[in-house]
């Protein structure tokens, strides 16, 4: 099986795209909804959050857990790559969404002016720089948090005049620096795609990250046949959240496009 986790709904937009284009294999999503949002959290509450999350989806069954979370990625993924799983569960493999995205920004970039956006826990870490500097030393990153635009979009005002404002308001010192490609570095971001790419202007590049971390996911499992060939392909999904099923149920099915049956659980 494949583990999806995210701190809460977030990660529902990066899965809508991985199910799409490997509709065979069967998945576990994971919402940490009732500790959500992480965006504000310590990188120590952070790492031990998902490391709760990763252990429960392994003892699940999953081989391959997907961070969908920047911010889980950002703060946690390094770390229990190097120190967590060869020692708790050597043969599996955790993912996150920052080396994809900064290795398609790099392609992308003609000018090498590179725009982030995401929450302040995913900018303050300063994940996408270091990612994308090892990529190429010569690029210039601009970045800027975006903390409002979790909850606006929680709260469904995805086509609200105020969030609008919050994207201009964000994207200002990134345009200013001339910036030819533009992270969304945040799993809520995507939702609002179309109003991103109008206030970034023609002359910038918006990443589609939902598409690009499922393409890559595609690669990495053509590439890896030790790990492809432990995964299920019964087409299951199970969804799980750590908060109430029926509230996850709703909100859930917005940001997937579909419905959604979810059960509750608890991690320690
Ligand atoms: N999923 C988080 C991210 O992509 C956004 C929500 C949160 O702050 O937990 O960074």
């Amino acid at each position: 099986m494949i583990g999806i986790f995210d701190s809460g709904y977030g990660g529902l937009t990066v899965f809508k795209e991985i199910k799409k284009l490997l509709p065979d294999y069967s998945y576990i999503y994971l919402g940490d909804n009732l500790r959500t949002p992480y965006g504000g959290r310590s990188q120590e509450a952070v790492y031990e959050f998902t490391k709760e999350a990763a252990s429960f989806l392994f003892n699940k069954g999953c081989h391959l857990i997907i961070i969908a979370c920047n911010t889980a990625s950002s703060e946690a993924l390094r770390k229990l790559q190097q120190e967590w799983l060869p020692s708790e569960y050597p043969d599996r493999k955790i993912l996150g969404v920052i080396r994809p995205l900064a290795e398609v920004a790099v392609l992308e970039s003609k000018y090498k002016k590179i725009g982030v956006v995401g929450t302040k826990a995913t900018i303050e870490s300063e994940s996408y720089n270091k990612e994308l500097k090892a990529q190429d030393n010569d690029l210039n990153i601009y970045t800027n948090a975006c903390p409002l635009l979790v909850p606006l979009v929680e709260e469904g005002w995805l086509k609200n005049v105020a969030t609008r404002m919050v994207i201009k308001k964000c994207l200002r010192p990134l345009k200013d620096r001339n910036i030819d490609t533009l992270i969304l570095g945040c799993t809520h971001y995507p939702l609002l795609m179309k109003e991103f790419k109008a206030i970034a202007g023609k002359r910038v590049k918006v990443l589609d990250a939902p598409l690009i971390v499922a393409e890559k996911l595609a690669d990495y499992l053509k590439k890896h046949s030790e790990i492809e060939t432990q995964l299920e392909k019964n087409k299951t999904i199970h969804y799980y959240t750590t908060d109430s099923s029926d509230k996850f149920n709703k909100l859930g099915s917005k940001f997937l496009g579909e419905e959604i049956s979810s059960e509750k659980v608890e991690l320690k």
